[in-house]
């Protein structure tokens, strides 16, 4: 069997399943399995499998039509510039997370060291980013999934940081070193009601950890912002991911632990995503 052939195949098996980019997912998983750029796929479409290469190829794809997302499967995500393994023990990075990298950054002079806080580090791609932009800066990240921290620190390692952040597996609850300049945080903000609305790809297989924020979603925002208060030095920036009805309760909260209100940014839907403040 060549590529052209095999394409076929699966973009047809993933079509059935209703999986959304059939063709792009197909490709993906035939460039993983014969570790090549989709590029290859696409310029050599006559080229011929071996049959250990077909096995590998069905396997994926199977993993695929039981709707586990393509990161999973293919190991890894970009995120912000960069390249960060995932697997199921961690949220796959959004690009609406982003957001949370390009706000910090307005307050991290490239010539200056800053000390930063990431709570709920999953697979490290918000601080790890930080630091390759600002390699003056340090890190601590947090995580209450030690199986998240271990990602968050093999990424680390990828990308030559593993000496500049500090992972600890606690949590944020019982987390006391203070006098940070930066907290950086995209806590589980999910509500239990929202919870049972996502896609399977998310709801089956991501972890519910990353997700759950209790039964009105704000639990994990509530506990950063209240802990925040203790961790950060005065006119220290807290930048939180949220979710986007949940404006009004961040910014009351806020405001009643002693935060200025700096900026809200919407993410590429427009939908209110990230709130940057500042302890008074
Ligand atoms: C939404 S994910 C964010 C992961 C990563 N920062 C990102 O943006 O892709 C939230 C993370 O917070 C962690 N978490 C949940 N509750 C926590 C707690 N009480 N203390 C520390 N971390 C927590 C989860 O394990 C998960 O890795």
């Amino acid at each position: 069997m060549n590529y052209n052939e095999i394409l076929k195949i699966g973009e047809n098996v993933l079509k059935k399943s209703k999986i959304q980019n059939p063709y792009l997912d197909t490709q993906l998983i035939l460039s993983k399995v014969i570790n090549r750029k989709r590029e290859h796929l696409l310029l050599n479409t006559n080229e011929k499998l071996t049959n250990n290469d077909i096995i590998k190829f069905k396997n994926y794809l199977l993993r695929r039509q039981k709707k586990e997302p393509i990161a999973y499967i293919l190991g890894f995500k970009y995120f912000w510039k960069y390249k960060f393994l995932t697997n199921k023990s961690v949220l796959i990075p959004r690009p609406d997370t982003e957001l949370i990298v390009e706000e910090s950054l307005n307050y991290l002079p490239s010539d200056k060291s800053k000390n930063i806080l990431d709570v709920g580090t999953g697979s490290g791609c918000i601080v790890i980013s930080l630091l390759k932009d600002r390699p003056k800066c340090v890190a601590t990240a947090i995580d209450i999934s030690i199986k998240a921290i271990n990602v968050a620190k093999t990424n680390a390692k990828l990308h030559q940081l593993e000496n500049k952040i500090n992972f600890i597996n606690i949590d944020i609850d019982k987390y006391k070193s203070s006098n940070y300049d930066l907290i950086i945080s995209n806590p589980p903000y999910i509500s239990d009601v929202d919870l049972n609305r996502l896609d399977d790809d998310i709801k089956f297989h991501e972890p519910k950890l990353a997700l759950s924020g209790g039964f009105d979603g704000f639990r994990n925002i509530k506990k950063v912002i209240i802990k925040s208060r203790k961790l950060l030095k005065i006119n220290g920036k807290l930048i939180l991911e949220i979710g986007h009805k949940q404006k009004n309760l961040s910014i009351k909260n806020l405001r009643e632990n002693g935060f200025y209100i700096n900026k809200i940014s919407k993410d590429f839907s427009g939908k209110d995503r990230c709130i940057v403040s500042t302890k008074l």
